[in-house]
């Protein structure tokens, strides 16, 4: 990533509010020569000891976790158990009538993030929880996946953030 840089640098990078410690063994971030002119410019290399920080405290932190639920209300919610009973017959003996499903994803193991030339690939290994919404309200747990998938990870600088963007791989 290129980026224009108009700033005195001392960057702390933070993540939930809380700054980014590098290991020790860390590379030093040097502004290149010919500073103070209008077209210097910074080439910043993201090491993978950033990517291993960023994705080991967004995991500690649970930010990586998230609930996936249709439109609970909705009459055609398509997370449903009718859905998933074609799959497995047992859920339509349980939920003759059906009823909204929600995927709890949790990241147990950390991301890992493996660097290529041109791309990067980010390794994620979610525990996913599928429970149905019984009619009062009361989640009942249906089966659990452990789940392999890679993200083909694009990264682009805007103003001051580095923003990522991810596609599923295969
Ligand atoms: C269940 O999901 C399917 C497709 O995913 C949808 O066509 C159907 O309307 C849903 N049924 C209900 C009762 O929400
Ligand atoms: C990533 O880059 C490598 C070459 O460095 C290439 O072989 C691969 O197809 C690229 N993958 C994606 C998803 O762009
Ligand atoms: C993810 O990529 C790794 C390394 O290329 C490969 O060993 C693994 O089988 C892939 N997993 C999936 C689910 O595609």
């Amino acid at each position: 990533a290129c980026l224009l840089l108009n700033l005195p640098l001392q960057a702390v990078l933070f993540l939930l509010g809380k700054p980014i410690v590098l290991p020790v063994n860390a590379t030093r971030f040097m502004l290149p020569e010919h500073v103070g002119t209008d077209s210097a410019m910074a080439t910043v290399g993201l090491s993978q000891d950033l990517f291993d920080s960023v994705l080991l405290l967004l995991q500690k932190a649970g930010t990586l976790n998230m609930d996936i639920t249709g439109q609970l209300k909705s009459v055609d919610n398509p997370l449903n158990t009718s859905v998933l009973g074609q799959l497995i017959p047992e859920i339509t003996h349980q939920f003759p009538k059906p009823m909204p499903v929600v995927l709890k994803v949790r990241l147990g193991a950390t991301p890992v993030v493996i660097l290529h030339t041109n791309n990067a690939t980010l390794q994620l290994q979610p525990f996913v929880e599928v429970l149905a919404v019984t009619s009062n309200s009361a989640f009942q747990s249906l089966f659990s996946l452990n789940v392999a998938v890679n993200l083909s990870l694009q990264l682009s600088v805007s103003k001051v953030k580095l923003q990522g963007i991810t596609s599923v791989l295969g």
